[in-house]
């Protein structure tokens, strides 16, 4: 395999964001019964890793490094078993409980004191993003300081998320939450970046009819203060909820068949945090001992290469 050394892209000072993460990965994953009785949804594989990973990795694009995982009550020691503090990846990760599932939005009255004021990026933990755009457009979006910054994917099942309307010159008109007739094929993917305000703002946020605290109505907050900014992610981006069987099964072929042809993971978290820099070589090697006469293991070697 060719070394992927020539790669490495520190991050540099101004990339790496004083924004904080959160992966909002509780829920019920009912959809997913009997698979999800006892094993959280974001901890089972999506083919060689736990679906975590995927979302986590993409925080790391973002050039964030502190990270809250939100997760049940009865979950979070699994997370904290497989994830730790972070440091491996050169991260620091803390955890909270959310012991009902009472809506998105309401990850950020939970990361209350983990934000201590500061800009937040949220992303479900059931998501995964593939792309060149994921880079440039999270890095993006991580360093702007005002207002929020949500994405537009298209998709053929729009009722089943968020969906954002456009007028001709492109600017956003409406934003609906499973909408029975929605009014565009754009939807809003799970990854959100906020503002300092964020909090504030969801605290006076009412529950919906599903008694749930909806990020759509936190989005259209910022919409109606004029500083929500909505960038269309394109063909060349994957994105894909893990949520049904069958969207569990799709995911898993995308990545085997992508780093079988390529001979590159997709969401390796060893990797990502070598190439940025977060770890050193020797950091990466107490890594690669750990996986010593696994698949992943042989990888990591590769980068040392
Ligand atoms: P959903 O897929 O809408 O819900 P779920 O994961 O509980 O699954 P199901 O509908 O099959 O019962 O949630 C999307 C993501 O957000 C998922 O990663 C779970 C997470 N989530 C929470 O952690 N807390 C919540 O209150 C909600 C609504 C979602």
């Amino acid at each position: 395999m060719t070394s992927i050394k020539n790669h490495r892209h520190h991050l540099s000072t101004e990339e790496q964001s004083l924004r904080k993460g959160i992966i909002l990965a509780g829920g019920r994953g009912s959809r997913l019964f009997p698979m999800t009785h006892v094993v959280s949804k974001q901890l089972i594989p999506i083919y060689d890793k736990p679906m975590v990973y995927y979302p986590l990795s993409v925080l790391m694009f973002a050039g964030i490094r502190e990270i809250l995982v939100i997760a049940t009550p009865q979950d979070l020691p699994n997370f904290k078993a497989l994830l730790g503090d972070g440091s491996q990846w050169g991260l620091e990760i803390s955890y909270a409980p959310q012991p009902k599932p009472e809506g998105v939005a309401q990850a950020f009255l939970i990361a209350e004191e983990f934000l201590a004021g500061s800009p937040a990026c949220l992303v479900l933990g059931d998501n995964l993003f593939h792309g060149r755009a994921i880079g440039t457009k999270f890095l993006k979006a991580s360093r702007e300081v005002e207002g929020a910054t949500i994405f537009g994917y298209t998709a053929q099942n729009p009722q089943d998320y968020g969906v954002v309307e456009f007028d001709e010159d492109g600017r956003v008109i409406s934003l609906e939450e499973k909408p029975a007739k929605p009014k565009s094929k754009y939807v809003v993917p799970g990854i959100y970046f906020y503002d300092a305000e964020v909090v504030e703002m969801v605290k006076k946020l009412e529950p919906s009819h599903r008694g749930e605290l909806e990020i759509t109505d936190l989005n259209r907050v910022y919409l109606e203060k004029g500083t929500l900014r909505v960038d269309l992610l394109g063909r060349g981006t994957t994105w894909l909820d893990t949520g049904t069987p069958d969207s569990l099964a799709d995911a898993t072929q995308f990545v085997q068949v992508l780093q079988k042809r390529q001979g590159l993971k997709i969401a390796c978290l060893e990797e990502i945090a070598y190439i940025q820099g977060r770890i050193d070589r020797s950091q990466l090697e107490v890594q690669i001992e750990k996986y010593q006469n696994t698949e992943y293991g042989e990888y990591l070697e590769t980068l040392l290469e």
